[in-house]
């Protein structure tokens, strides 16, 4: 079953506070939304290997770790997934990065696929899925469906709110899939938002509203 790991890190809570304020500007908002994806790449990224090599310092040989090698990617799902990948590039620059289009029908909340851009070599990457909100599961669920389709393997999902139905509904559909959250919140409202969630992430990024 799927590890679901929620932070818990004081700077992590604290930003995401902030963040769901209705007073906080778009500017604000983005900035914090791409400090609080660094934040949770730092924890999400825990489990990568490392192995030793040989360097010389100024005084002397020695050995020191260095990352496995690990290909990575980081794939947002548009719109809103876009204001964590600065944050995830921020600590691991050499990740590629793919695009995924879904939206949620406002009336049926069910995705609606509209974009697919992934690296060549994804299939041989592990791969970072991201995007702020997690509410019914529909969207995440898809885009990782859409990314097994392709061949990935090895797929982890990062949040900054989830909802504890979309949760469900994410580790029933990928049991294989590892979900980081930054905050686990209440419920769904009757139109499918997180409450007390902060709103429209996209809107908000985008200053679309
Ligand atoms: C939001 C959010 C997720 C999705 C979550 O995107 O960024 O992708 O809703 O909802 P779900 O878990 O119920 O699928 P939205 O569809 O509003 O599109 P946008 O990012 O383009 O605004
Ligand atoms: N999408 C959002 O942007 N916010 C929610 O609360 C639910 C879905």
């Amino acid at each position: 079953m799927a590890n679901v790991m929620i932070m818990d890190h004081p700077l992590i809570q604290h930003k995401i506070g902030y963040i769901r304020r209705e007073d906080t500007g778009t500017k604000d908002f983005r900035q914090t939304v791409s400090e609080i994806a660094m934040l949770i790449c730092y924890e999400a990224t825990r489990h990568l290997e490392l192995t030793d090599v040989d360097i010389t310092t100024p005084i002397c040989k020695t050995t020191v770790k260095t990352l496995k090698g690990r290909k990575l990617a980081v794939v947002p799902i548009l719109r809103a997934g876009l204001g964590m990948v600065d944050g995830m590039l921020t600590l691991i620059p050499t990740a590629k990065v793919g695009h995924i289009g879904l939206y949620r029908d406002p009336d049926s909340h069910k995705p609606v696929e509209y974009y697919c851009k992934l690296p060549a070599d994804s299939a041989e990457r592990e791969v970072f899925v991201v995007d702020p909100m997690l509410a019914t599961g529909g969207s995440a669920s898809a885009a990782i469906q859409m990314l097994k389709d392709k061949g990935c393997k090895k797929i982890h999902f990062m949040c900054i709110i989830a909802a504890p139905e979309g949760v469900e509904v994410l580790k029933n559909a990928h049991p294989d899939v590892d979900i980081y959250i930054g905050a686990l919140d209440e419920k769904l409202n009757e139109n499918a938002y997180i409450v007390p969630g902060l709103g429209d992430a996209g809107d908000r990024i985008f200053g679309t509203k």
